[in-house]
């Protein structure tokens, strides 16, 4: 199995002293840094763009981990490759077929049907920019997404994010039933990073990485204790089963 990695979730931090929170946590242990980047279009809410990202290349060494909650990640992807982030991961819902792009209540196409699945040459457009660019891939899928809808996309990414919180706001509950889904990820390839993202703590950790996950992203866990090379450690410890 890949390595065990922690990844805070810049969501997470103050804002308003951007450079010493993320170096806090580059200090206290953090393997990755997470940022969450919103369009008010996917997700209901809005969050940084690739000015910040190349802003907070300039100041850390960690491995910058962008996780797209965009709409068209195609036209956006490089973007923050060229900004200087690590990896980049997008939405599965967010490159469905067009006949597949349903307003729905929470947001646009938060569930990928299976029957009508992704739109390949989005992914493939998508992947193609990122990879040109040398940077990881990584497709991530919301909680109702099932994990047979991108099986085939596996070969071509470096990750599958499983969210187990829906997509758009940091401190919710950590969605329990996800972990099938993980187990079933982590079955499809020994090789694939397995990341889990919201409502991580030292004890949700514990079940994700018994299920298979190995990329650990917490927000309020991490940016929100005084002690954050202690919570990163306890993420660490859940993480691999001490
Ligand atoms: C949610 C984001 C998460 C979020 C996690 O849409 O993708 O990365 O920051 O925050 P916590 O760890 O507080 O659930
Ligand atoms: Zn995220």
């Amino acid at each position: 199995m890949p390595s065990v990695k922690i990844a805070p979730s810049l969501l997470a931090a103050d804002f308003s002293r951007l450079r010493d929170e993320v170096q806090r946590v580059e200090a206290a242990g953090a393997d990755w840094l997470h940022l969450d980047v919103m369009d008010g279009h996917f997700v209901p809410n809005l969050t940084i763009g690739p000015a910040v990202v190349e802003s907070v290349r300039k100041v850390t060494r960690l491995f910058l981990d962008c996780h797209l909650m965009v709409m068209e990640p195609e036209k956006y992807a490089s973007a923050f490759a060229d900004a200087g982030a690590d990896g980049v991961t997008f939405h599965a819902e967010a490159v469905a077929k067009d006949d597949a792009r349903l307003r729905t209540e929470r947001g646009w196409m938060m569930t990928l049907p299976c029957q009508q699945r992704y739109d390949g040459q989005r992914v493939d457009e998508t992947v193609g920019r990122l990879r040109s660019r040398g940077v990881r891939v990584g497709v991530a899928v919301n909680p109702d997404t099932d994990a047979e809808c991108v099986g085939e996309l596996i070969p071509k990414v470096d990750m599958i994010l499983a969210m187990t919180v829906w997509p758009g706001f940091g401190g919710q509950k950590f969605i329990e039933s996800v972990m099938p889904k993980v187990r079933k990820f982590r079955a499809m390839s020994e090789a694939l990073d397995v990341e889990v993202d919201g409502g991580v703590n030292p004890e949700t950790a514990r079940w994700a990485a018994a299920a298979g996950a190995n990329i650990f992203v917490a927000g309020t866990a991490t940016f929100r204790s005084e002690d954050a090379a202690g919570a990163i450690a306890a993420l660490r410890r859940s993480a691999i089963g001490e």
